[in-house]
């Protein structure tokens, strides 16, 4: 299939200078009728009309290409026919039936036991967002182990609700709210840029998983027994962060040395994201709880999920519900989507795709004084900003600056990164390499800019 006739065409395609009249009238009623809290149209200031592949297209007529997927959902593209014909059908039959089963429910069980591992035999379906999924794998964890203790690590993001908040390194998204969960810990991740332990990648002996396994086997480690381990193979909103090969598998081995239930968090890395349909697969690690949504309900149909091993499922009915538990259209609609990715390769494609864009994100990083590593796998791409490459001080206004030029010139990214100084990469996985090397051609031209007009 040519994924570019998902696409409108001849993207980017500016009719104004964004945002137009007709963004700039929306964008001020929301401002005016909805919370300060809102956040995404600070940083991309703009109305939305419609979505078709990896290209958006505002209330004013310009068409953007998406490189944000809206934040890691999208993958199968705005408007992917196959799950919108899925999405129809199954709107027409019945929308909600809690977790009374439907053919919907049961072909999104089907499609999921096709992709995931043969180790996580269980299902779980709780609440429709990422953060209950979070929330319910703990509380299996802690419900199997008896034990509290949770290690997660820095650079992490599992949500807004109080126990993924918990989980979350971020300091600025938590300092009004704490105490949050109690004995939640934090350990180095295997940021190999910003090395905590001041190695460098060639030489190390990954002296930050020696750390997770010191956390677990010293009994002064200052960590009680945790129930769980809680990682992002690969960190999204870290700011693309691969840890280097190895870090997984020994988190893995100590997880397994002392009883401690390892949850990996997929929901913005699974679903081919990163060029594998989980991105644990990079690692060959299998864990005991495993958490999906974003792009597990087709095309921004609201779901999560949970799959584990079946000796976890002790669990009673009842212990973890919520009036959404499942919901019928994303059932069917991700049932749709997961046989997208199946039948077009879609993991394969965004491996393929994803290699040219960061080769060419690279040849910036090489030219530029401010570009201090382009990084990523598969299409979950990151470049992180600095002042110089020799001090590698965070440079978080150069990140946002570049995001509103690339905005301006028809591109839209997003920031994320340990010192919210990493221009991110998520777009939609039927990103054609003809856009991606349009996009890479837009933020090189953005990159120097910024740089000259420092
Ligand atoms: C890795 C990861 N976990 C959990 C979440 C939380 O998902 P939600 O925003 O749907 O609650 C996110 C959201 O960005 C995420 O990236």
């Amino acid at each position: 299939m040519d994924f570019q006739s998902l696409s409108l065409p001849n993207a980017p395609y500016l009719a104004t200078s964004p945002p137009g009249p007709v963004s700039r009238g929306i964008l001020e009623l929301q401002a005016r009728l909805e919370s300060s809290a809102i956040s995404y149209p600070r940083g991309l200031p703009m109305a939305i009309r419609r979505g078709r592949g990896a290209t958006v297209e505002d209330m004013d007529g310009n068409v953007y290409l998406d490189f944000f997927a809206g934040a890691g959902v999208l993958n199968l593209g705005h408007a992917n026919p196959d799950v919108l014909a899925a999405a129809r059908a199954q709107l027409e039959d019945v929308t909600h039936t809690l977790d009374i089963p439907t053919p919907a429910r049961i072909s999104m069980v089907e499609a999921l036991r096709k992709i995931l591992p043969q180790e996580l035999g269980k299902l779980f379906f709780g609440g429709p967002t990422g953060s209950d999924a979070v929330e319910a794998a703990v509380k299996l964890a802690k419900y199997n182990t008896k034990r509290a203790p949770v290690l997660a690590f820095q650079g992490s993001y599992h949500g807004m609700t109080s126990g993924a908040l918990s989980l979350c390194s971020g300091a600025p998204f938590k300092e009004e709210f704490l105490p949050l969960l109690g004995e939640v810990h934090f350990a180095p991740f295997a940021y190999c840029y910003r090395c905590p332990f001041g190695r460098a990648p060639e030489s190390c002996s990954l002296e930050c998983a020696a750390f997770v396994e010191d956390l677990l086997e010293n009994p002064h480690s200052g960590v009680a027994n945790p129930a769980a381990v809680v990682v992002e193979p690969i960190q999204g909103e870290g700011g693309s962060v691969v840890p280097k090969d190895g870090f997984i598998q020994r988190v893995q081995e100590a997880c397994h040395r002392h009883g401690v239930v390892l949850i990996f968090d997929e929901i913005q890395a699974g679903f081919c994201r990163t060029g594998r349909m989980f991105s644990s697969e990079h690692f060959g690690v299998v864990p005991d709880i495993m958490t999906m949504s974003k792009a597990l309900g087709g095309g921004g149909f609201p779901i999560s999920a949970l799959a584990f091993r079946q000796e976890l499922d002790t669990w009673p009915p009842g212990k973890h519900i919520g009036t959404f538990r499942g919901n019928m259209i994303a059932y069917a609609a991700g049932a749709a989507g997961i046989r997208f990715m199946l039948a077009h390769d879609v993991a394969g494609h965004a491996a393929r795709v994803g290699e040219v864009l960061l080769g060419l994100l690279k040849e910036v990083e090489a030219e530029s004084e401010v570009v201090g590593e382009a990084r990523g796998k598969g299409l979950m791409l990151g470049v992180e900003f600095v002042e110089d490459k020799a001090t590698k001080k965070p440079a978080p206004d150069l990140a946002r600056k570049v995001r509103s030029k690339c905005h301006q010139k028809g591109m839209l990214i997003e920031v994320g990164g340990h010192y919210f100084n990493v221009a991110r990469f998520l777009p939609p996985l039927v990103l054609t390499e003809a856009q991606a090397r349009k996009g890479a051609e837009i933020f090189a031209e953005v990159v120097k800019e910024v740089e000259d007009e420092r």
